[in-house]
C-alpha cells in the first residue's frame, strides 16, 4: 500500500512549506534494545551541554546493568503500525508491523533545537536512532556528538510526508479570544496577515493528520508547543528570548514591540521533550497543550533577562508587529490529566542555562570570526 502523499499536485515551494509545518515526526517501530554505548568522541561545546551528556551517559550504564525495559519502548513496541515513507530513493517502511528486536525510531528536523534534544534522551535510553534533516534551520553541531555512535545515523535529506507526531502550536490560537487558551478553542487568526503562513501552515497541518487519522486510521499525535527555549536555540531565530539574550549579551537596546504588556509563557526545552515522550506514550490523538502555564508580560520579561544576564542595555520601545498575540498562555489541564505531565523548570534556571549557552556561541562566532545568519523564518 503506497502512502497517498496529499501535496503531490504542489510547487516545490509548497512542499517546502508543507515539510516545514510537519516539524518532528518520529517513526518507531519494535521493541526490546540492548545496545553497548561507544565513545562519545567529540566533545560538547560546552560545558553545560557536556554535563548533561556525561549525565545521560551514566544514565545508559544503568540501565545496561538493569531492566532492559523502560515503559517507552515497551508501549511502542506494542503499538501497532508505523508510518515511514520517503522518497528520492529512500526505503518506505510504511505499514510495516513492530515485530524485531531492536526499537528503531527515525526523526526528522532532529538537527534542530526540539529535535536535537529529543535525540539525546532516546540515544541514552539505548535506542537506534537515524536524523533525517536538511539542515534549512538546523545544524550538525547540535547532534555532532553522537557521530560515530553504532546507534547513531544522520541523513542530510529533504523529508516530504511521513507522520507520527505533528510538533504544532500555540500559534493555531492566532491572537486569542479566550484566556488562557485550551485544546478546544478553534483559534483567531488572520489569514492573510504576515504571520499567517506559519499559523495556517500548521492548522493545514493538522487538518490533515486529522484527515489521514479519519480516512486511514494513521496513528497520530498532535502536541501544541508554547514558545520554547533553551540551550541550541538558533542565535538568531527572531524569537523573544533568543532576541533579548542576544541583546543584553551585547549591550545592545532592548528591543520590546509595542507597549510590553503583550503576555507570553515560556518552557524550558527539557519539560518539552518530557511532554512528547509521554504524549508518543499515551494513546491519546487529539491535540494537547505543552507549555508551561507561567505567564509574563513582554516588559517583564525583557527585565528578567536584563537582571540575568547583568550589562548596560536599555529597555526600548518600538512599534507594535502586525497581528502580534496579545496573550497566550496554555491550559495544560488536558496534558496534566491524559498524561501526568507539567513543567518543572523554573524560568530562571533554565533561562541562565540558555544565557550561558548563548555566551559560548557568541565566544565560539566571534572567535571563528563568523557572522550567525539570519534565519528564513521562525517558530
Ligand atoms: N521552539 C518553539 O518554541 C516551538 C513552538 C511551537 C512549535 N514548534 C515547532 O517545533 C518544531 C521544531 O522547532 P525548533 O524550534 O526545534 O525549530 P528548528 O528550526 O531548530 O528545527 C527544525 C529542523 O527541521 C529541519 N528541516 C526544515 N525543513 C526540512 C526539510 N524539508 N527536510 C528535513 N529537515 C528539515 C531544519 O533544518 C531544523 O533542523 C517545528 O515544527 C516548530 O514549528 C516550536
Amino acid at each position: 500500500m503506497r502512502f497517498r502523499y496529499p501535496f503531490r499536485n504542489c510547487t516545490v515551494k509548497d512542499k517546502f512549506m508543507a515539510i516545514t509545518l510537519f516539524g518532528l515526526i518520529l517513526i518507531v517501530w519494535f521493541g526490546n534494545f540492548s545496545h553497548s554505548v561507544g565513545d562519545i568522541e567529540r566533545r560538547s561545546v560546552n560545558n553545560d551541554l557536556f554535563n548533561e551528556i556525561e549525565n545521560l551517559k551514566r544514565r545508559v550504564q544503568e540501565l545496561e546493568h538493569g531492566s532492559l525495559f523502560t515503559s517507552f519502548s515497551e508501549n511502542l513496541a506494542r503499538s501497532s503500525i508505523m508510518l515511514a515513507c520517503s522518497h528520492n530513493g529512500l526505503n518506505c517502511n510504511y505499514g510495516q508491523l513492530y515485530n524485531y528486536s531492536d526499537l528503531f525510531v527515525k526523526i526528522t528536523g532532529g538537527a534542530g533545537f526540539v529535535g536535537s534534544h529529543l535525540v539525546d534522551r532516546l540515544m541514552m535510553e539505548g535506542h537506534e536512532v537515524t536524523v533525517v534533516d536538511n539542515f534549512f534551520t538546523g545544524r550538525k553541531r547540535n547532534v555532532e556528538h553522537w557521530i560515530g555512535h553504532e546507534n547513531f545515523e544522520l541523513l542530510n535529506h529533504d523529508v516530504i510526508n511521513p507522520l507520527f507526531i505533528e510538533a504544532s502550536t500555540s500559534e493555531v490560537y492566532g491572537d486569542p479570544e479566550i484566556h488562557p487558551q485550551n485544546e478546544d478553542y478553534w483559534g483567531h487568526v488572520n489569514p492573510i496577515g504576515p504571520r499567517a503562513c506559519y499559523d495556517e501552515g500548521k492548522r493545514v497541518a493538522e487538518t490533515m493528520c486529522y484527515a489521514y487519522h479519519r480516512q486511514d486510521g494513521t496513528e497520530i499525535r498532535v502536541a501544541r508547543i508554547f514558545n520554547t527555549f533553551g540551550p541550541r536555540m538558533h542565535l538568531n531565530d527572531g524569537r523573544v528570548v533568543s532576541n533579548f539574550i542576544l541583546q543584553s549579551l551585547q549591550d545592545k537596546p532592548i528591543t520590546i514591540y509595542g507597549e510590553g504588556k503583550q503576555t507570553r509563557s515560556f518552557q524550558y526545552v527539557s519539560d518539552l521533550v518530557d511532554g512528547l515522550i509521554r504524549l508518543m506514550n499515551s494513546n491519546y490523538s487529539m491535540p494537547v497543550n505543552i507549555g508551561n502555564p507561567d505567564e509574563y508580560t513582554i516588559g517583564d520579561f525583557a527585565k528578567i533577562i536584563k537582571g540575568l544576564v547583568g550589562g548596560n542595555s536599555k529597555i526600548v520601545k518600538k512599534p507594535p508587529m502586525t497581528d502580534d498575540p496579545r496573550k497566550r498562555k496554555p491550559d495544560i489541564t488536558r496534558a496534566k490529566n491524559i498524561l501526568g505531565w507539567s513543567p518543572k523548570v523554573q524560568l530562571e534556571v533554565g533561562l541562565n542555562r540558555t544565557i550561558e549557552y548563548f555566551k559560548n556561541e557568541l565566544r565560539r562566532t566571534t572567535l571563528d570570526g563568523r557572522h550567525f545568519t539570519k534565519l528564513p523564518g521562525g517558530a
